[in-house]
């Protein structure tokens, strides 16, 4: 009889775990029969708040394809138009989580760290962090996305390694991240499809720039890799997705508030965005950037590059107290690039994503342009604009980024910056140095690369780089 109850103990004990999780599914589901999409969207119409499971049912039933897109745009516009509260972004995150898989990292015991950026032109700082910080012992599972209208990607960016594969399933991420301690993906098809469906409709029906959709697009991909700590780089600027100031703070904040409501240590820096990061822009060119910077050899041009790195690999490093204060922090960054761990962490990824590691020492191994072209100075005096819009939009009419969704990217081209705002010109002197591989693209984008630059005599202040940080 004892041995009986013991065994049903056993057995109870065994399936508390599926159990647990049966009833937390259960807490998400709805009666879907309470519900009518057309008062959602009427409700949303007249600002009225919505309830979790008003958006639960929207988010749900979109993404199964109960919800026609005419009615969802409609839905979409509302927000975009009335706003949402913190509490109903939360929502919407959460719901968004919850449409696909969250990946479990609970077998590791070090810290999941990732860092994300609202996206702009020459950034490159996500390929310089991961592997400082996993070669620092933190995991870094970073699922990334490719170039978004003018703006370049950190995907793209990596597949002009040969033979480098930002397409992994869940499992051999997992194992990377646990073994290399670092994996570069791109969104999979389980991992927020909501967001997926979502995004692809903003994007055709003018809601894009909104506030709680943007910041629930971003924060319901990153908080599905199951992170303790997210580092959160919004730009503003020209080059930015969000061009005020105001905003960029607006939209910072809301994702801290959603960390907050979803318990997950945000923090979010205000960075400037007006002219491109370090000198680079094009996808091979920025990976040699990247490869120079993890070698330890920096140029004056790349100093708001290695600045606005450093800053946010030392807040991956003290928010999960892997350093004691910045001092530390900065301390163990300058080590593993001195002592080489930080490029050997970047040859381990790129090894272990199928791509050729012998790029590290020969550059002749990327594609290279056909052809140069160096933009010089009009006139001597100081450079006071490097407009990263027109910039941006110059490369992608080279072909480094897409014009249409199917555009095939040419990855050799694009711009190395020899010049910065504040640098002194004289007259002739080189200040961006175009590659490219057609005249007649040359030519398209040349009036871009011009107009986006402004020398004037007087000295001009220098944009401060970090404009605000939220904790
Ligand atoms: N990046 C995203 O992932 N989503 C947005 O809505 C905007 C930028």
């Amino acid at each position: 009889m004892i041995l009986l109850k013991k065994a049903t103990f056993l057995f109870i004990l065994l399936l508390t775990p599926f159990f647990i999780e049966a009833v937390d599914n259960l807490k998400t589901d709805i009666d879907k029969t309470e519900f009518h999409i057309l008062d959602i969207i009427q409700k949303k119409r007249d600002n009225k708040e919505l309830s979790k499971n008003e958006i639960n049912y929207f988010v749900q039933e979109y993404t199964n394809g109960n919800i026609a897109n005419y009615q969802a745009s409609a839905f979409l516009m509302a927000i975009f138009i009335n706003d949402m509260s913190a509490e109903e972004t939360s929502f919407l995150t959460d719901a968004m989580i919850h449409s696909g898989t969250i990946i479990n990292f609970d077998e590791l015991k070090e810290p999941i760290v990732d860092k994300h950026s609202t996206g702009g032109v020459g950034d490159k700082t996500s390929l310089i962090i991961a592997p400082i910080c996993a070669s620092l012992g933190l995991r870094v599972p970073m699922i990334s996305g490719r170039g978004l209208g003018h703006t370049g990607g950190t995907l793209d960016k990596l597949e002009s390694i040969p033979g480098f594969s930002v397409d992994q399933d869940n499992e051999s991420y997992k194992r990377l991240v646990k073994d290399v301690g670092v994996c570069i993906i791109g969104q999979t098809k389980d991992i927020a499809p909501a967001d997926k469906k979502i995004y692809a409709l903003r994007d055709v029906s003018g809601s894009v720039e909104s506030l709680p959709l943007i910041a629930s697009s971003i924060m319901s991909k990153k908080m599905a890799e199951g992170l303790d700590v997210l580092i959160m780089d919004v730009k503003t600027g020209s080059g930015a997705l969000m061009k005020k100031y105001e905003d960029s703070c607006k939209l910072a904040q809301t994702m801290i508030d959603i960390g907050k409501n979803l318990n997950t240590k945000v923090v979010a820096i205000v960075s400037d965005m007006n002219q491109p990061l370090g000198m680079c822009i094009g996808n091979s060119l920025e990976i040699m950037e990247v490869i120079g910077i993890l070698k330890g050899t920096s140029l004056k041009g790349q100093k708001d590059l290695i600045d606005l790195s450093f800053k946010l690999a030392s807040l991956m490093l003290i928010k999960t107290n892997c350093a004691e204060d910045e001092k530390d922090a900065y301390a163990q960054i300058q080590k593993v690039i001195d002592n080489g761990s930080a490029l050997e962490k970047f040859k381990e990824m790129i090894t272990a994503q199928g791509g050729n590691p012998d790029v590290i020492y020969d550059q002749n191994l990327f594609e290279q342009s056909d052809f140069r072209y160096c933009l010089k100075a009009s006139r001597s005096g100081y450079i006071h604009t490097l407009d990263a819009l027109k910039i941006a939009k110059g490369c992608t009419l080279l072909g480094a980024g897409r014009q249409t969704i199917d555009s095939q990217i040419d990855f050799s081209v694009g711009a190395i910056l020899h010049k910065k705002i504040g640098s002194f010109v004289n007259q002739e002197d080189t200040i961006i140095e175009i590659h490219y591989n057609s005249e007649e693209k040359l030519k398209a984008a040349l009036s871009l690369f011009e107009d986006a630059i402004i020398i004037d005599e007087d000295v001009p202040s220098k944009p401060l780089l970090i404009k605000k940080i939220f904790n």
